[in-house]
């Protein structure tokens, strides 16, 4: 990995402001943006269709030895269907919340995260990103914000899509079932790495959050 080729893991709960700030670290870094989150959308979505329920066994490890996931050109691509359009609601929020507490599952996604990181540098955004997908890399940011603001956010977000049936107490008791969930799962639950920086962003724009991680990345390439 040459010094320009850094990863860079953005871990934190829903809502924070993950994929946008990735996004925008990425470009400003000329390095490819991670959504394992999409991974974890697009598998649930899938199996959800399939009839497959969310628990461990046959049914379940046969689906995911089948199942080919794949991301190109920014899509999430399940058996080559494009997925990428069906993900973003409350009913894939949940699903996904559930399917992605599964070890078979969070086991099926590892190795494609991993190989996302071989072609060059990225950012990854998710919740393991910096404690079991990328733990050596040189930068891990845990991205937080408040409850109410990031179901604040997240309702703007639904309405901005035209998604008219959300009202922010049904988001926000959203966001803390979802909270629960990533905690307190057995396998990869969201923590923070012990070398992670911790950036609260509940008084800070996008812009501003992106400005800071960017230094801090131009900070880690001149140490490696
Ligand atoms: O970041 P997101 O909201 O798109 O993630 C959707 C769900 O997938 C979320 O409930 C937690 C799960 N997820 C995960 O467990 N691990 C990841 N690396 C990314 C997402």
């Amino acid at each position: 990995m040459t010094s320009k080729n850094i990863v860079v893991t953005i871990d934190g709960p829903a809502g924070a402001g993950k994929s946008s700030v990735a996004r925008d670290v990425a470009r400003r870094l000329g390095l490819s943006y991670l959504d394992t989150g999409a991974l974890y959308r697009a598998l649930a979505y899938t199996l959800d269709k399939r009839g497959i329920p969310p628990e461990e066994g046959e049914p379940l490890s046969s689906s995911l030895r089948s199942l080919s996931v794949a991301l190109v050109s920014g899509k999430v691509l399940v058996d080559g269907v494009d997925v990428t359009d069906l993900i973003r609601n409350p009913l894939v929020d949940s699903l996904a919340s559930r399917y992605s507490a599964l070890p078979s599952v969070r086991a099926r996604l590892l190795d494609i995260q991993r190989e996302q990181a071989l072609g060059g540098g990225l950012v990854a955004d998710g919740r393991d990103m910096g404690t079991v997908v990328f733990p050596l890399a040189p930068l891990k940011v845990f991205l937080t914000a408040s409850e109410e603001i990031r179901a604040e956010r997240r309702l703007n977000e639904l309405l901005s899509k035209g998604q008219a049936d959300v009202s922010f107490s049904s988001v926000l008791e959203d966001i803390k079932a979802r909270d629960r969930s990533d905690r307190e799962r057995p396998c990869s639950p969201l923590r923070e790495a012990p070398d992670s920086v911790k950036i609260d962003s509940s008084s800070m724009t996008v812009v501003q959050v992106v400005e800071r991680i960017v230094s801090l990345a131009e900070g880690a390439r001149s140490d490696e």
